[in-house]
């Protein structure tokens, strides 16, 4: 399965910040925001990824993280000429994503909870037989959202019936946002060719996720009460999410989203690479707690 992690945009709510550099690359705490959408492809084990971003801020995020090979994932790089929408990912990263499945992780996007891979495994294996994953998470303002409905169940471990989907809505139909992050199966790209633009101009990702269950081909998983979902576009929610991580950074001890650390337990880097990256970030917590799992501290 190949991965496209998406971190284009305009990022004009939070100008003026973003007006010469990358919201991605802008810091959620101790560590540039492309760290967590990364590490959530990471988690699926998912090993080659293109990132897909602006023509001024592509090569910044390439200086940043490179090939992959200090994360043990093969990194590739395409721009979006403009921010035309989600879906255009897919037509972007045609050549990519060849006869493969294909998961997507929006830029801002940040997931944190235990088990989370195993949703994210599930997930991936279900593209692998021809069917897509989206993930709805609880909001208490659905009209800003692309919003789920679907079959209640209380058994929070498996995966809904979806019944709609609808992007933005006046009249939500749920209060379950489908958060940043979908799982295609292959032929994903042929797909997206078939979205036409929405009233606002933009190739719609719940235009893409309605056609596959138009198709019987969408399932959604919850994220219920254990997971944190935080978009990280907006100066409020920017600060949320910060307060967010330096709280369990500093309570536990422990990181969120290092891909470093991510690739050292999947054995995907050893001792030596990790041992790498712990002296070029030095002194910095990120660099500290780093060092804690390289001297097998921090197990799990
Ligand atoms: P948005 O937050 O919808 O848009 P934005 O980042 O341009 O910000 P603003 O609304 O403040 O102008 O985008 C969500 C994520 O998706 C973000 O990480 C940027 C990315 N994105 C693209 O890369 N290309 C696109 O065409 C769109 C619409 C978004």
């Amino acid at each position: 399965m190949k991965g496209i992690v998406l971190a284009g945009g305009a990022g004009t709510r939070l100008y003026p910040l973003t007006l010469v550099t990358s919201k991605q690359l802008l810091p959620v705490y101790d560590k540039p925001m492309i760290f967590y959408p990364l590490s959530t492809l990471m988690l699926a084990k998912i090993r080659d990824i293109l990132i897909i971003s602006t023509p001024e801020d592509t090569p910044r995020i390439e200086e940043l993280l490179g090939d992959g090979s200090k994360f043990g994932v093969k990194l590739s790089y395409a721009v979006q000429e403009k921010p035309e929408g989600l879906a255009q990912a897919f037509t972007i990263g045609r050549e990519f994503i060849g006869d493969d499945s294909c998961a997507m992780v929006l830029g801002d996007n940040i997931f944190y909870g235990n088990g989370l891979n195993h949703k994210l495994m599930d997930a991936r294996k279900d593209a692998e037989k021809g069917t897509a994953t989206i993930f709805g998470y609880y909001v208490q303002d659905p009209k800003r959202f692309g919003i789920m409905e679907f079959e209640k169940s209380t058994d929070n471990d498996r995966s809904v019936k979806v019944i709609s989907v609808e992007e933005k809505p006046k009249q939500p139909k749920s209060n379950y946002a489908i958060v940043g992050l979908y799982f295609y199966p292959k032929g994903v790209s042929d797909m997206a060719d078939r979205v036409t633009p929405s009233a606002r101009g933009e190739l719609e990702i719940t235009t893409l996720n309605d056609m596959y269950l138009q198709q019987g081909r969408l399932n959604a998983q919850l994220l219920g009460r254990g997971y944190t979902w935080m978009d990280a576009g907006t100066f409020d929610s920017l600060q949320k999410a910060t307060d967010f991580v330096s709280m369990i950074e500093q309570y536990q001890g422990m990181t969120i989203s290092s891909p470093e650390e991510i690739a050292y337990h999947m054995g995907w880097i050893d001792d030596e690479m990790l041992a790498k990256s712990v002296r070029r970030y030095g002194k910095s917590p990120y660099g500290e707690r780093l060092k804690a799992v390289l001297e097998g501290k921090v197990i799990i």
